[in-house]
């Protein structure tokens, strides 16, 4: 089955074709993401209608593009998958229309997908993908989840964020101390030219038990840092160091109690932050000690893309599943 997938829930248009006939990453025939970074950065934050505008504009031409490099036809696709939610309502809609509209046109089945499956699933597209039951965590701009993946498509939660997501976290302390949107990346890159323990921010939620997290509180703690330091270069880069050495120890606590919890010893991790460097690191170390296994997906599928929405939604399609011919988005929804 060839399934053109359609991300657009936020700031990337994502596009991807999926082919379930080929096997392990030859099955992606082909994926591009259009970001809109350069549009949003002189304000701070994604705007919405921005957002859903350039949609409009990028996401034709990024299908054509996508069918280009995979050597496909639109009369070669067995089926269209969309990013339903959550999201950006204006920005999903786009996505969901000109799917809806592709399909109705080709006579295809189309199935909207929800933006997180998209995530947890992203790591089964790379070679020697973990089976389930595992448990994967999940940390976006939006998110930060805990979850027992007991089969594909059935999904327990374990714990998640009390406020902010670690996405967020990383986004909001950037911006505290002056770096442009979007910090998450720009953040992570000042730390490495940080020195570890220069300063040291707690571990939230990690002194008593549970799987829940909650990020609000690092952030305050690193403004009051930067507020009554020099804040010159080399403190930036400290602090930096300091705050995901924070979030990704936090993190990794969670896992391991996660991993107890659930008997399992296979932890996946999806989303954004899953692409920070010292994240992966920490986490391949635990997975080392326990004997375990830890798998990603390769930095670019870590965050928003159409790949995971063609994967996610072949497997569904497969399973004989797929919606109504009705342009439907569901902003807030829970997995
Ligand atoms: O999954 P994603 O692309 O979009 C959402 O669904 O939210 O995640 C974006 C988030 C942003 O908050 C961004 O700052 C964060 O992932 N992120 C990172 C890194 N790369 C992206 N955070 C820390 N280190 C990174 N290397
Ligand atoms: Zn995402």
């Amino acid at each position: 089955m060839k399934v053109l997938g359609i991300e657009t829930s936020c700031d990337e248009t994502g596009v991807a074709v999926y082919d379930t006939a080929l096997s392990g990453v030859q099955a992606l025939r082909a994926h591009a993401v259009y970001s809109q970074i350069a549009l949003h950065a002189e304000y701070g934050g994604v705007v919405p209608e921005l957002a859903s505008r350039d949609h409009v504009r990028k996401l034709l031409p990024l299908i054509r593009q996508t069918l280009a490099e995979a050597g496909l036809s639109t009369r070669e696709l067995d089926g269209v998958a969309y990013t339903a939610g959550p999201g950006l309502v204006g920005a999903l809609l786009v996505g969901a229309g000109v799917a809806r509209a592709l399909a109705w046109a080709l006579e295809l089945p189309a199935i909207g997908v929800h933006h997180m499956e998209g995530h947890l699933l992203a790591p089964l597209m790379e070679d020697d993908p973990p089976q389930a039951p595992f448990v994967a965590l999940l940390v976006s701009g939006g998110h930060t989840q805990l979850v027992a993946v007991e089969e594909i498509g059935r999904y327990r939660l374990l714990g998640e964020t009390l406020d902010d997501a670690a996405g967020e976290a990383f986004d909001k302390t950037a911006k505290l101390m002056g770096l442009p949107y979007p910090g998450g990346p720009q953040l992570a890159k000042l730390a490495e030219a940080g020195t570890p323990g220069a300063f040291k921010f707690s571990r939230p939620m990690t002194d008593r038990p549970g799987l829940d997290f909650s990020f609000s509180g690092l952030k305050t703690q690193v403004l009051l840092a930067w507020r009554d330091s020099d804040q010159g270069e080399t403190t930036r880069a400290d602090i930096a160091r300091g705050f995901e050495d924070a979030v990704v120890d936090t993190l990794a606590i969670k896992c391991q109690r996660a991993l107890d919890a659930a008997g399992s010893d296979v932890l996946v991790v999806a989303g954004g932050v899953g692409a920070n460097k010292r994240l992966r690191a920490k986490l391949q170390d635990m997975a080392q000690r326990r004997g375990g296994r830890v798998c990603f997906p390769r930095p670019a599928l870590c965050t928003d893309n159409g790949a995971m929405i063609a994967f996610a939604g072949a497997l569904r399609l497969q399973a004989g599943q797929h919606d109504d011919a009705q342009v439907k988005v569901t902003p807030r929804w829970d997995m």
